[in-house]
């Protein structure tokens, strides 16, 4: 008999109906990767549940369920439409806190707190409202955490759910806004956890604490927050949970990022051609301006505008290293100081530079095609996307040691690789890339040992899936692990009502 494992996947943003970032991309992806791993003996059957953002279309979208969530003597209208992905269905909640927020994340955590503790207790309830129980809640960063917490709040309150709750980490340092009186006024306790005191009002650790496993987006990253420099006070929560702690690496779409078949290329290629190749380079660098030359090497930075990504530390590091030849292109929104900082070196260096401060899938491609090497110095970096399909486009990464960069790329065999977050380290690696550039057919080993990688979801989603599997089987409890704590519920918010009496 085929076994159904159920899956209500929750997120702030997915591909191709909404992406902001990285947790777009894998949202878009790995539940229609799980869903490929259906077999004779395991149905996944996973559903997706966004908020309706304002920019999502809801034409197409059908009306499924009007219900109301209780917040203190009030009722909370919801509604949930339905669409679809590849046959997969995705839901899309909406609601006065979601249209009150306009965009997908806020700088007004107000609102984002408002919105995202109502979707995620809307995106809890909705299966009820449908009438299809799911297995597992699989949460994904602080937006949608609290629905862990929630699921075990219900759990406490009827033995017979077996409902089991998964986080995974995509950006750990975005623990969410308090959310303390929130909780209060959605009739949600306040547990008695073993976290941080401070951290106790936050979605993003009440949905760790509460959730029956972490995932992490890659091993790296999945250790590395067991210690303070990427713990974000969370380590010494994290060394208690170690059993439940896991790695796992994103995937790339590789459908969508294929050079064989992406229209947005000028010319499409593949490993056995990479003099097709070249002529994209050429093409890139006529459509920015830049002179056209084969021989200077094209370095591409494609991303998100924050001090996360270290592109302050890529800058720096060119301006000293100006008397080598280069060119860049950079593409990437976000931090206006940062902003300001690339536009400076362009004005500085207006035959070599090129900085577009925008939104651009079909340039991104461009670059990834085009450029020789991609610039990925990140502070810290729970997977990365671009260094895995700058791979698969013959694009080398050039980039710094953390997370998932040093899970998938190699010094000396698929690109170049530094450890400290400064522009010394970062330049001598450049250094290194530089000097092997001329030497073409060392660059092309580079090239071809990067697209012969499988970067594909398949792997990792198989690991989700025998996650799932065993979270089906089993549930954790983690107030066992509280129960034990020195935290004395008493000395904290003591109108509010721990979830559990005795034993501290
Ligand atoms: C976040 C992380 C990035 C990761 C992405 C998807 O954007 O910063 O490293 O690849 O989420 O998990």
């Amino acid at each position: 008999m085929t076994q159904t494992i159920n899956v209500l996947f929750l997120a702030a943003e997915a591909e191709p109906f909404i992406k902001v970032g990285g947790l777009g991309d894998v949202a878009g992806s790995l539940p229609r990767a799980l869903k490929e791993l259906s077999n004779n003996e395991v149905k996944y059957d996973i559903r997706v549940v966004l908020p309706l953002h304002a920019a999502i279309k809801a034409g197409s979208l059908k009306p499924v369920s009007m219900f109301s969530l209780q917040r203190g003597a009030v009722e909370v209208q919801a509604e949930a439409y339905e669409g679809s992905l590849d046959g997969l269905p995705v839901y899309f909640i909406n609601g006065d806190a979601i249209r009150a927020s306009g965009s997908v994340y806020s700088s007004n955590n107000k609102l984002d707190a408002e919105k995202y503790v109502f979707f995620s207790l809307a995106a809890l309830e909705l299966p009820r409202q449908i009438n299809w129980t799911p297995d597992i809640i699989h949460c994904n960063d602080w937006h949608t955490a609290l629905a862990a917490y929630s699921n075990l709040v219900e759990r406490w309150g009827d033995r017979k759910r077996r409902i089991a709750s998964i986080v995974t980490i995509h950006n750990l340092p975005f623990l969410g806004p308090d959310i303390g009186e929130k909780l209060e006024s959605y009739n949600l306790p306040l547990a008695s956890t073993d976290l941080p005191h401070w951290a106790r009002i936050l979605p993003m650790p009440l949905g760790l604490w509460a959730s029956d496993a972490i995932v992490a987006v890659s091993p790296t990253y999945a250790a590395e927050i067991l210690h303070e420099e990427f713990g974000c006070g969370l380590q010494e929560f994290f060394r208690n949970r170690t059993d439940t702690l896991h790695g796992i690496l994103n995937g790339i779409d590789t459908v969508s990022f294929d050079p064989q078949t992406d229209s947005a290329l000028q010319v499409n290629y593949n490993a056995d051609d990479l003099p097709a190749r070249a002529k994209n380079k050429l093409a890139l660098q006529e459509l920015l301006g830049l002179p056209v030359n084969p021989d200077v090497p094209l370095l591409g930075i494609v991303s998100r505008m924050d001090p996360q990504k270290g592109i302050d530390i890529a800058l720096k590091g060119l301006r000293m290293l100006k008397k080598q030849n280069w060119q860049l292109a950079l593409l990437g929104a976000g931090d206006p100081k940062l902003e300001a900082a690339a536009r400076k070196l362009q004005e500085d260096f207006p035959d070599r530079i090129r900085i577009e401060t925008r939104f651009d899938a079909k340039l991104a491609r461009r670059i990834y095609a085009g450029a020789d090497l991609l610039l990925m110095p990140s502070r810290y970096e729970p997977c990365g996307i671009s260094q895995m399909i700058a791979m698969r486009y013959g694009c080398v990464p050039l980039v710094r040691a953390v997370g998932g960069l040093h899970d998938t790329v190699t010094e000396a065999e698929t690109g170049f690789v530094f450890v400290s977050a400064n522009v010394k380290a970062f330049n001598e690696a450049l250094r290194r890339a530089l000097t092997l550039f001329p030497d073409r057919a060392a660059w092309q080993t580079l090239q071809k040992n990067g697209m012969a990688t499988d970067f594909g979801w398949r792997a990792s989603a198989q690991q989700y899936a025998n996650l799932y599997k065993r979270l089906a089987e089993g549930l954790r409890e983690p107030y066992r692990a509280a129960e034990n704590s020195k935290w004395n519920v008493r000395e904290d918010k003591a109108k509010l009502q721990p979830i559990y009496g005795g034993g501290e």
